[in-house]
């Protein structure tokens, strides 16, 4: 049985700590893991991704005082919210998969090997008779729309019920059709996934399932390039790594940029599920990958998903060290401290979903048990993601009472 301990029921403050009972300390980068993600494939991906327009590395930024104040001895944010402009990470898997299917399809269709310039410079024409689509939340439809338009293809994008009208509009602004279906984001994944296979579009989606994983794949190999330039730009390597989870490319990505680089001293994953779309807390509990259902209602849209991936429960089954569930509370209380440091902490714009990470942080530190189960003390650096900025500004604007553009200024 996994070990699990669970505090403040009922506030704020509540959270779930469980262990994986699978992570064995100083297990081995496997040949499977390798065939998912591998530094071959990230050397591809890193060339293609810092070849296109507007390409820039995120900056890495210290937070001293919030360490101080958490209690560890470094604590590093990776602000992704100037992503090529998209505002989350997210820029970096969905267009980059958008090209590498592009490639495939139209070398297959063609006859010959089509090449990545080729793709990037909007060199074939024939790009145009194909038609992406996936669905989203938000940012993943972002970037996939984002892509279409920029290597030249047709792009439709199914979003759920919840999804802000704001979000709707941003994807639509990159040249997509935007499609609501009922129900939760799982559902319209079904859908995007059974109007495709009628239409003969192509699915990019960022989740995977058995059948469907080399997009999901080339998703994840984009992200890497996060974790890389964060890793690069450290002087020391982090002793613990806190990562939001959604349906877990992006904490797996990272964790695996971060095995290859460091092997068995890698720094303790930690993952951080909203208490409502708890999918990796089930899947730790119960040692396999277990989804949770229901309407997984929580302000942390881009969180919101019941199922993890299958490519990254390979990943995160070993390498994963701990899950913590939090309240959307506890996220808008970091969403604010970020916004309003203290201490001489540089003003950050993060967004619902950006901040899970330094949100279990700031839970674990503050609770002596936790903090032991996680190997935590004063000697700890830390590294978290940014993963978005105001991704949704009237939201943003609500929940910290100033428009980005104060806080930045
Ligand atoms: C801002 C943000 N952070 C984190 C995530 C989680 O990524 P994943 O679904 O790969 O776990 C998402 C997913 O949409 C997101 O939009």
């Amino acid at each position: 049985m996994a070990e699990e301990l669970t505090r403040n029921a009922g506030t704020n403050d509540a959270f779930t700590l469980v262990l994986n009972a699978q992570a064995v300390p100083g297990s081995q980068w496997t040949e499977g893991q390798n065939a998912i993600l591998s530094d071959a494939g990230f050397a591809v991906a890193s060339e293609t991704i810092r070849g296109w327009p507007g390409y820039a590395e995120t900056p890495l930024v210290a937070l001293p005082a919030l360490a101080a104040e958490t209690g560890v001895a470094a604590l590093h944010y990776k602000d992704e919210s100037t992503r090529f402009g998209l505002g989350s990470f997210k820029a970096l898997g969905g267009a980059y998969a958008v090209a590498r299917l592009l490639q495939k399809e139209l070398s297959a269709r063609l006859g010959r090997d089509v090449s990545m310039e080729e793709i990037t410079a909007r060199a074939v024409p024939e790009a145009a008779q194909i038609t992406v689509c996936c669905a989203t939340d938000g940012n993943h439809g972002r970037s996939v729309a984002w892509g279409a338009q920029s290597f030249g293809c047709a792009c439709v994008i199914f979003i759920h019920a919840t999804v802000s009208e704001g979000r709707k509009t941003a994807i639509e602004a990159f040249g997509a059709e935007v499609r609501r279906t009922p129900g939760n984001y799982d559902d319209s994944v079904r859908e995007a996934q059974e109007v495709a296979s009628a239409e003969g579009w192509f699915v990019v989606s960022d989740t995977s399932y058995p059948g469907y994983m080399d997009v999901p794949r080339d998703v994840m190999q984009g992200y890497e390039i996060m974790a890389a330039e964060a890793l690069d730009a450290l002087d020391q390597p982090p002793t613990h790594i806190f990562l939001q989870t959604g349906v877990g490319g992006m904490a797996a990505a990272v964790t695996a940029q971060a095995v290859r680089r460091y092997g068995t001293d890698r720094p303790k994953i930690v993952l951080c599920d909203p208490d409502q779309a708890a999918c990796f807390l089930a899947s730790y509990r119960t040692g396999a990958r277990t989804a949770v259902h229901g309407d997984l209602d929580t302000l942390m849209a881009g969180l919101a998903c019941g199922e993890v991936s299958a490519l990254a429960w390979e990943i995160l089954q070993d390498h994963g060290d701990a899950v913590m569930a939090l309240t959307d509370a506890t996220a808008i209380a970091a969403m604010r401290r970020l916004a309003f440091p203290q201490g001489g902490d540089r003003a950050l714009v993060a967004g619902e979903s950006a901040v899970a990470g330094i949100a279990g942080l700031r839970l674990a530190m503050a609770d002596p048990e936790a903090r032991e189960k996680l190997g935590l003390d004063a000697s700890s650096r830390i590294l978290t993601f940014g993963t978005e900025g105001d991704t949704d500004p009237e939201l943003y604007e609500e929940l910290i009472g100033a428009p980005a553009s104060q806080i930045r200024a």
